[in-house]
């Protein structure tokens, strides 16, 4: 049997591929909706690539549902300096055809959580503030939730400040939020995704694939870390987040994880949205994330590889 999932995302070139990943592979996952965030780029334009992808990987079927425009507390962020400013700069995709589906993500969450016969995995790739804001209006949907997979916070450094991670950093308040609902967590930081480089050689093996969608993975990648080089962050290529999210649903055995105790600092303006991992239980609390720390890069990208050649 399929696992329901849902993705709840802001692509976001990385983004974009982890969609595409997810499509790719219908046998493993029953994809009940993708829905949208404020994060890399405005909620227009992470709603409006979100369809595109939709197209790009022939899933019409599958619902898109734009959410929250702007977290919780903070002012909007965004990072057209590393994405562009469409967001999935680098695919040269089509406009899409097929509308959003009418209405708000967050009571799409609610309903479909609710009415879901089995519990329903949740990716997600962005900002959390639609999942805080559905916990907060339906605590209940915690029971109907399997896990979330995150792409969010490090054990080790930030990226959008020397302690955060640019998706708990945009929200943190929304990330508290879910660290602390009691909902079965797995966190993928940026320890494990900058072990994952979207290396020349890697891009020119997903583009030789030849398909439409391995074009426009590796013009997207391409893109994605000639942008990542000017702003002189990573060297040898972009690391390749939100994919690992669908990577590590489908194949566990390419990571390594531990069960920790995560809190997301929300007070200090030098380390706001910092994720404070306790491993070792210092002060007794118990675990409420497993936080993966290691990746089978190579691994990771042949899968890649073999989710552009499913879609023609
Ligand atoms: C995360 O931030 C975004 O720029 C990427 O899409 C990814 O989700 C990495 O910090
Ligand atoms: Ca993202």
């Amino acid at each position: 049997m399929p696992t329901p999932l849902i993705i709840d995302c802001d692509p976001g070139q990385d983004d974009a591929i982890a969609l595409l990943l997810a499509m790719a592979n219908p046998d493993v996952f029953d994809l009940l909706g993708i829905t949208t965030v404020a994060g890399n780029v405005p909620l227009s334009r992470t709603s409006y690539n979100a369809r595109v992808i939709r197209e790009l990987a022939g899933r019409p079927e599958v619902p898109v549902l734009a959410g929250c425009p702007r977290p919780m507390l903070m002012p909007p962020r965004s990072a057209e300096h590393i994405h562009g400013e469409g967001g999935i700069d680098g695919a040269d995709l089509p406009e899409p055809r097929l509308p959003l589906t009418p209405g708000h993500a967050v009571v799409w969450l609610i309903e479909t959580l609710r009415l879901a016969d089995q519990p329903v995995t949740v990716a997600t790739l962005g900002p959390m503030t639609n999942i805080a804001m559905a916990y907060v209006m339906a605590p209940d949907i915690v029971r109907k939730i399997d896990r979330v997979v995150l792409m969010g916070g490090s054990i080790g450094k930030g990226n959008i400040t020397a302690s955060a991670e640019f998706n708990i950093y945009v929200d943190p308040h929304a990330a508290a939020a879910v660290f602390a609902s009691g909902v079965a967590l797995t966190m993928i930081g940026l320890d494990v995704t900058h072990q994952a480089r979207a290396t020349p050689e890697r891009i020119e093996r997903i583009r030789s694939v030849g398909t439409n969608a391995a074009r426009a993975a590796a013009g997207m990648l391409g893109f994605f870390s000639a942008r990542y080089a000017e702003a002189g962050h990573v060297a040898g290529g972009a690391p390749l987040h939100d994919p690992c999210v669908i990577a590590y649903l489908l194949r566990p055995d390419l990571f390594v994880g531990r069960p920790m105790r995560v809190d997301v600092e929300v007070s200090s303006p030098l380390t706001l949205g910092r994720t404070v991992c306790d491993a070792e239980r210092r002060d007794g609390r118990p675990p409420n994330a497993t936080v993966l720390e290691k990746i089978d890069s190579d691994g990771y990208f042949r899968l890649i590889e073999e989710g552009v050649r499913r879609i023609s």
